[in-house]
């Protein structure tokens, strides 16, 4: 997912930039890049494939003391990752300069127009063909069908408003003109963009990260609109050029939540800081004494939700498997049909969305394409569809119709770890919820919600264990290929913990229900392919414990999860990790957390880069 920084004020905007789009790098990215308007006269481009850090090695030292600027970090889409190709990008004319995240889909139709009319290409991007686009319309003064353009500097919005116009896709673009040195655009369409507000200068970013360090009042920008900024203040209108009133929001993370704190890297930092988040979003949100929980943002939708004839949890990657653990719930606890979906495939296969169909999307970053694309195509058939989103006013937020935040603060390490148990506590809440709706007893809710309102302390116990992890993860760091097994509710964290290791430490892994093994993969079983069981005390152990004899029957090594106190288990595996009794339907939330650890410490001792895995972007917002 690429970065954009953007900065439009009075101080000297190199280091700004900089700095902004270095706490953007978790996003994942292949080049940096900013642009100055040097004296307001020329642009002064400094970009290069790699890290910030070798571009930083391009700056002028002192800094260039321009005080308008924009900044990208690339994550290739179109186009190798290369200097050439590495943003920002200056139009044919010399005279626009932008930056982008997104995928302009009909770039190579735009592309050829624009070369019969003259223009001039340097790069394989789709965001020099929008580039060249403004220029295009800005140069030659009017419209395709030969309406004139405005005279005064309105032309830059107007040359903006006529190339979107002939764009099909998805853009966060911040954009600068020579002729107008006193003037920035931001303009939004399925990318995330925001504009921060300080004291006489602002900040476009495509994360509040990047800006929350300058200001903490912020405009999330919608679909389509733009924001034009000068030096008398900002205003924001539709591409369309109608004008559009936008209320000032306070941007919630501070910058300390985004600094490591002392941790070596973010991930550790957010297995760590598991039990103060889970106990975050449970707060103010589970009535004890009553039995029932209170979630703000779906209370007018409790209703339709209660009556609902199927739902459909829809999401990609770890919030996919959290989805799993929800359809369960929901089914268990709730007693309505529930079923998971890819939402890479749910968006492609035409999907029935009868009457009373609820669908709900989780996602931690609230960007991620496919989960989008699935809303907007549920929403599009009529269906309710709610949102279980971490970002507070991201795109997926803002697009269901309602929804529950998780509360766990920024996930900037890659590999999702706190965004997975809290998406697992809210799916509890609201199975919870609606069962207590409908037929589940005082006594079940009450035994339930307590023995959540415990897991904070629970998970405390658990990462007391990481020194011990690290020797279990040391002992098998040789070893290939791992299996992850686990049965009902710990079926899913099989999946989660396989993904862990696998996009971390780049061990080959693969989860499935211990059951499957035996149609199968049991083929595989020896002494060079540890197997990780979930075998805790639950309706199915003795089933579990059965699968592990037959993989230690065939010479296989174990590494099993289990409940505390439970000594029968030991003469069944060679590494045993113990996690604190809990409910059944509660367990992913305990039992996902040694798989954290093992994935960590795995990458950790591999020397591997564990807040930013090699081709893997922290929100994947293209398809
Ligand atoms: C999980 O560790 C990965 N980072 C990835 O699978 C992620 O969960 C997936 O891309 C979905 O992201 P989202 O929750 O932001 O939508």
């Amino acid at each position: 997912m690429c970065g954009i920084v953007a900065y439009f004020g009075q101080k000297t905007a190199q280091p700004i930039l900089v700095e902004g789009l270095k706490r953007l790098e978790y996003r994942g990215y292949d080049s940096a890049g900013v642009a100055l308007l040097d004296n307001k006269k020329s642009f002064t481009v400094y970009k290069t494939s790699g890290r910030i850090s070798a571009m930083e090695e391009l700056l002028p030292r002192p800094a260039n003391p321009a005080t308008v600027g924009i900044g990208h970090t690339r994550w290739a889409t179109h186009g190798k990752p290369n200097t050439t190709n590495a943003h920002p990008h200056i139009d044919y004319t010399g005279k626009i300069c932008v930056v982008h995240n997104g995928i302009i889909e009909n770039y190579e139709t735009l592309r050829k127009w624009l070369q019969k009319e003259g223009c001039t290409f340097r790069t394989e991007t789709d965001t020099e063909v929008v580039t060249n686009l403004i220029g295009y319309f800005y140069a030659n003064n009017k419209t395709k069908d030969g309406k004139q353009a405005p005279k005064d500097c309105h032309r830059f919005e107007w040359a903006v408003q006529q190339a979107l116009n002939e764009v099909y896709g998805t853009y966060g673009l911040a954009i600068l003109c020579l002729d107008c040195p006193d003037m920035m655009i931001g303009v939004k369409k399925g990318s995330p963009l925001i504009l921060g507000v300080g004291e006489n200068e602002y900040l476009i970013a495509s994360d509040a990260a990047a800006i929350v360090e300058h200001t903490t009042q912020a405009i999330y920008l919608a679909d389509g609109e733009m924001v034009t900024v000068s030096k008398d203040g900002f205003h924001t209108k539709t591409i369309g050029d109608q004008d559009v009133q936008k209320e000032l929001t306070a941007i919630e993370i501070s910058l300390d939540q985004i600094e490591l704190e002392g941790f070596r890297h973010y991930m550790q930092k957010e297995i760590a800081e598991q039990p103060k988040v889970v106990e975050t979003c449970l707060g103010g949100r589970i009535d004890l004494k009553n039995t029932r929980v209170i979630l703000g943002g779906l209370q007018k939708h409790f209703r339709e939700l209660t009556r609902a004839k199927r739902i459909i949890l829809t999401a990609c990657g770890t919030a996919w498997h959290a989805g799993i653990v929800g359809e369960f719930m929901l089914e268990q606890l709730a007693r309505i049909p529930a079923e998971v979906e890819y939402a890479s495939e749910f968006r492609y296969r035409n999907p029935i969305l009868e009457e009373g169909t609820v669908v709900i999307a989780i996602s931690q970053s609230g960007e991620t394409a496919d989960t989008l694309a699935a809303v907007e195509l549920a929403k599009e058939r009529g269906a309710m569809v709610l949102g279980i989103v971490n970002v507070v006013g991201s795109t997926i937020a803002r697009t269901t119709d309602a929804g529950v935040y998780l509360r766990v603060g920024p996930e900037i390490g890659v590999a999702s770890t706190k965004a997975f148990t809290a998406q697992v506590a809210v799916l509890a809440m609201l199975a919870i919820e609606l069962g207590r709706r409908k037929h589940l007893s005082f006594d079940a809710a009450s035994h339930l919600l307590n023995d959540l309102v415990q897991v904070p302390q629970k998970i405390k116990r658990i990462l007391d264990q990481s020194d011990y992890i690290k020797q279990i993860a040391q002992a098998n760091l040789d070893k290939p290929n791992w299996l992850f097994l686990g049965r009902g509710f710990n079926y899913p964290v099989a999946l989660e913990g396989a993904l862990k290791l696998k996009e971390i430490s780049y061990i080959h892994a693969e989860g499935m229900p211990a059951a499957e093994m035996k149609h199968g993969p049991i083929a595989l079983i020896s002494d060079q392919m540890p197997a990780v069981f979930i075998a805790t005390r639950c309706s199915q152990y003795e089933k579990i414990i059965g699968n592990i004899q037959e993989v230690r029957a065939r010479g296989g090594k174990t590494i099993v999860v289990a409940t505390e106190g439970d000594d029968s288990i030991r003469p069944h595996a060679d590494h045993i990790i113990y996690v604190p009794d809990i409910c059944e339907q509660l367990q992913p939330m305990l039992t996902v957390v040694p798989l954290q650890l093992l994935a960590y410490h795995a990458a950790v001792l591999k020397g591997f880069d564990v807040d930013k895995p090699r081709n893997l972007a922290k929100s994947v917002t293209v398809e």
